[in-house]
């Protein structure tokens, strides 16, 4: 039996060389100190030793049990540190290195020329109001002088909703009547920003989702030379102090007269080229006198008041501040883009 032992521990200790990861060192500490382990069955049989062996074979046996428990620890040490040394080497960390500065965010062109546009207009004593985006049939276009089936309503092509008479906005002046009916009879002056969706075949120059700005001055003795001004001094400030702008005559069923404005084109100084096709200018708005049925159906009596509304469109005014040649480039979350403001 004390050969049998020595075999045993020479064998153990043998396979144990070959145990490399935790799931061998595992499976040998079972096959050979585990419960049915050939060490163990010497143990159970130790009683029924005759009764001079029994001192030296349970000695020897818990000198193996000690060698082979030794040699386990051992080679359990040494994987562990194997391990260890493997992470530090593949994860290095040198906690010397200078941190990585944050990317710091920054404001969509978008906002950065709406603020601006807010800030011009704001020192010109325009405040800004708010309006909602899905609005009614009769906002968008019959409290605005566009009965059903007035063919002006062509001009915008309408995403409407599966609910009769509720649409998305196409522009921004179904505000002026919620802002007319809110003061009225008291003198306005605001301003109307947000996201306008039109039907529209995308482009270059146009989108499904755009900004507007909408602008109503209402009080008595307001007229054309007011209006003029202002949008004269706005492109000024917009853009710069020499930049040619012209009044063009236009139509809107709101407005009376209406006028659109535009100025001098970037890229050939007027001279027509490519992008403002060859006729020297660029649209940024439209405007006009509120038409006295707009201002009948918000509250105010055209007699005794008058006003006048504009609506820029703000992509616009950024494409022309910052030379930008296609409109798409705002809503595609481009990073080589955005990252250029
Ligand atoms: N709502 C017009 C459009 O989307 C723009 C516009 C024209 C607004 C004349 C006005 C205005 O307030 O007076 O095409």
């Amino acid at each position: 039996m004390l050969d049998q032992l020595d075999t045993l521990e020479r064998q153990a200790l043998a396979s144990l060389e070959s145990a490399q990861d935790d799931e061998a060192l595992q499976r040998w500490k079972i096959a050979h100190l585990g419960r049915n382990s050939p060490l163990m069955k010497i143990f159970d049989q130790l009683g029924s030793l005759p009764k001079e062996e029994r001192p030296p074979v349970g000695r020897r046996a818990n000198q193996v049990k000690g060698a082979l428990e030794a040699a386990f620890e051992a080679k359990n040490e040494a994987l562990r540190q194997a391990t260890l040394q493997q992470a530090l080497q593949t994860e290095r960390l040198d906690v010397s290195l200078p941190g990585r500065p944050p990317v710091l965010g920054r404001l969509h062109p978008n906002t950065i020329t709406l603020r601006m546009i807010y800030r011009v207009l704001g020192d010109m004593g325009f405040q800004v109001f708010r309006s909602r985006e899905v609005e009614s049939d009769d906002y968008n276009f019959g409290l605005l002088n566009m009965p059903p089936h007035h063919p002006a309503r062509d001009m915008w092509d309408t995403f409407h909703t599966t609910t009769p008479g509720v649409l998305l906005r196409t522009h921004t002046s179904p505000g002026q009547i919620h802002v007319m009916r809110l003061y009225a009879p008291e003198p306005i002056r605001v301003i109307l920003p947000g996201m306008c969706y039109r039907y529209e075949q995308v482009s270059a120059r146009k989108e499904t989702q755009f900004n507007q700005v909408e602008g109503l001055a209402i009080g008595r003795h307001i007229t054309m030379a007011d209006l003029k001004g202002t949008l004269v001094d706005f492109s000024r400030r917009m853009f710069n102090q020499d930049v040619h702008i012209r009044f063009r005559a236009s139509h809107f069923p709101f407005t009376e007269p209406s006028a659109e404005v535009d100025i001098e084109c970037y890229l050939c100084g007027g001279k027509g080229c490519g992008v403002c096709a060859g006729s020297g200018w660029l649209e940024i708005l439209g405007c006009g006198m509120v038409h006295p049925v707009v201002l009948r159906n918000g509250g105010y009596d055209p007699y005794k008041f008058s006003g006048f509304a504009f609506g820029i469109g703000p992509e616009r005014v950024a494409m022309l501040r910052h030379r930008i040649e296609d409109i798409r480039y705002f809503w595609v979350n481009d990073m080589r883009f955005l990252e250029q403001f």
